[in-house]
């Protein structure tokens, strides 16, 4: 069963806690964090974590599409979230990055895009709790999911596998229903999602209907 988390983003923001009361089921709720220099876009960052992370028993799963990252790691576990996740591009030293995180007591994650490789990883994979495959370019809610980063999305499984370690591996960008039993065959375990439940009226039918969807993942003949 992959955690589902959906993504605050495409919230009504005059009315955050009740949205995020209206998730309430999901474990994580994905918090994206944007500069308008690293992505073309703004969104929110930590007065609006801090205010909401009392009315809510959710892992909070900021997504950080800032550069730098690093002067606003501190600030970040400040505010109340569990996890923080940062690009591999547009921060230099992630290995370092990534100690920061945990000297903060975060699990730390590694965002990738769409023209990164995934080899781009293969040196922080005993370090990372969370890598989390972009399936549209990010900056945007609502947009057309990537079917070419599904071969990146199993060779990272595969990299994860050989590492033994409990990495878990989301998707994030044009996540529904409908491309659900895709991400999940090929090694999702975590599902970001904005449209899909928020677009939606019942929200509990949304994330319930993302679980059903779910397939289990295929593993290679090779059974790695
Ligand atoms: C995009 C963000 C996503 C966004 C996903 O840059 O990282 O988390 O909210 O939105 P949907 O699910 O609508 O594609
Ligand atoms: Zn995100």
């Amino acid at each position: 069963m992959p955690i589902i988390a959906p993504s605050l983003l495409a919230a009504d923001f005059s009315s955050l806690r009740h949205e995020m009361g209206s998730v309430a089921e999901a474990p994580w709720l994905h918090l994206d964090v944007m500069d308008g220099h690293f992505v073309p876009n703004i969104s929110f960052g930590m007065p609006v974590i801090k205010a909401l992370r009392p009315h809510s028993r959710a892992r909070f799963d900021a997504h950080l599409m800032i550069e730098p990252a690093d002067p606003y790691l501190a600030a970040m576990a400040e505010a109340g979230v569990d996890h923080i996740t940062v690009h591999v591009e547009g921060n230099a030293h992630l290995h370092r990055t990534l100690q920061s995180i945990h000297a903060l007591g975060c699990k730390a994650g590694v965002a990738i895009c769409p023209a990164t490789p995934p080899e781009a990883l293969s040196e922080v994979m005993d370090m990372v709790d969370i890598i989390l495959v972009m399936t549209v370019n990010p900056g945007f809610g609502g947009q057309k999911f990537l079917h070419g980063q599904l071969a990146k999305i199993r060779t990272l499984a595969g990299m994860i596998r050989q590492t033994g370690r409990d990495i878990v591996l989301g998707v994030d960008g044009g996540i529904d229903e409908k491309t659900t039993p895709l991400v999940t065959e090929a090694g999702a375990t975590m599902l970001v999602a904005g449209s899909a439940i928020f677009g939606k009226d019942d929200r509990r039918a949304a994330i319930e209907g993302m679980r059903a969807a779910a397939r289990p993942a295929l593993l290679s003949a090779a059974g790695e």
